[in-house]
């Protein structure tokens, strides 16, 4: 990964926070999170601990007035998203960013017609005919393996199964080129086998095409099969971060091992993260120390302070921000021998 290769998504110590009736809820807590061009980054986490809302800020997409941010910055390939005008941040949506949500029909309109909707889109960003619109519109159904596109271009979303909707999605999400999706769950809603199917497109269009994904999920199989890295969020803030593989393999941060623990070996798709005991905090009242204090059983005095999130590797150059290294918050860190055997 070169240092000098501009992140399609730089979020830096990124506070947020919605003022709500008599105080406010401190949804991200200084949240730093890059996605390089062309990765495949996940975010996992319960709850409430503010993947939406990391997601949803990235676009600028969160009610305007009803949020704060209190600390950090923001970039879409290299450009500030909270300083930028509305018309600009709606230029980038589409074209540097796509989002897809977990329900499709709340961002389908139910009264126009598939085909309508995908030209629409294809129209905004580029100086096409409508027929001309309306056959790549065919060209990308065809991508996502619909084997009837024209058919699925007449129909209206509500005529179309939970997966096929996915699919219009996706392909709509695509059809901008953007440099980055951001799906928020987006197969949650699906069974297993078209959850499976759904992700596949994604990762070979997103392969083929140097498209960049962050990807939200609560299912640490999807994050396994899925992701070039991980982020894992607690109460608004990263907890360990790094190469998928080595996080599932190796958790260091008593949280992340706790969603990984109740999982059976190999953990299989549709898998939700396993329950930790205890309750996600009062974000009105966000911990002073480690979010975590409360649930955690290695806990102590120390971890009335809030730990930062370091390097795991303290040998390495101090100073050295690559992306993909190990990052962990947590003043016990597990050793690497309690590693989980067998999981990927
Ligand atoms: N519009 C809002 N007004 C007030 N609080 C909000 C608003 N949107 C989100 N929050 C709060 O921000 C915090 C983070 O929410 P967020 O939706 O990002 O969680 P999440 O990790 O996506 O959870 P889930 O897995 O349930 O989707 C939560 O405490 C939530 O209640
Ligand atoms: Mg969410």
């Amino acid at each position: 990964m070169s240092p000098d290769t501009t992140p399609v998504l730089d979020v830096r110590s990124l506070s947020l926070e919605f003022p709500v009736f008599g105080g406010s809820v401190r949804a991200l807590n200084g949240v730093s999170l890059r996605v390089m061009p062309g990765e495949i980054v996940g975010i996992v986490g319960e709850s409430g601990s503010g993947k939406s809302v990391t997601a949803m800020a990235a676009l600028r997409l969160l009610p305007p007035g009803a949020y704060r941010v209190t600390e950090g910055s923001l970039r879409l390939g290299g450009d500030d998203v909270l300083a930028a005008p509305e018309p600009l941040v709606r230029q980038w949506r589409g074209r540097r960013a796509a989002m897809i949500f977990q329900e499709p029909m709340t961002a389908l309109n139910p009264t126009q017609r598939v085909g309508e909707q995908m030209s629409g889109v294809l129209r905004v960003h580029r100086r096409i005919s409508r027929s001309d619109a309306l056959t790549q519109a065919q060209s990308l159904l065809r991508d996502m393996m619909i084997p009837d596109p024209a058919q699925v271009l007449r129909a209206y979303p509500f005529e179309l199964s939970g997966g096929m909707r996915q699919r219009v999605m996706v392909a709509m999400a695509f059809s901008c080129d953007p440099d980055l999706l951001i799906a928020d769950e987006p197969t949650t809603a699906l069974d297993v086998t078209v959850q499976r199917q759904v992700l596949q497109l994604l990762r070979h269009h997103a392969r083929e095409r140097g498209t960049a994904i962050l990807f939200i999920t609560h299912d640490m199989a999807v994050v396994s099969q899925l992701c070039d890295r991980v982020y894992v969020m607690y109460a608004g803030t990263v907890v360990e971060q790094g190469p998928t593989r080595q996080v599932l393999r190796d958790p260091r941060h008593p949280y992340t091992r706790g969603l990984l623990e109740g999982l059976p070996e190999g953990a299989p798709p549709g898998a939700d993260l396993a329950a930790i005991p205890g309750q996600v905090p009062d974000m009105r009242h966000p911990p002073t120390g480690c979010p975590f204090f409360d649930r955690c059983t290695y806990a102590d005095d120390v971890c009335r302070q809030r730990p930062a999130l370091l390097p795991l590797d303290a040998a390495a150059p101090a100073g050295n921000e690559a992306p993909d290294r190990r990052r962990l918050a947590c003043w016990h860190p597990l050793a690497p021998s309690d590693a989980i055997e067998g999981r990927t």
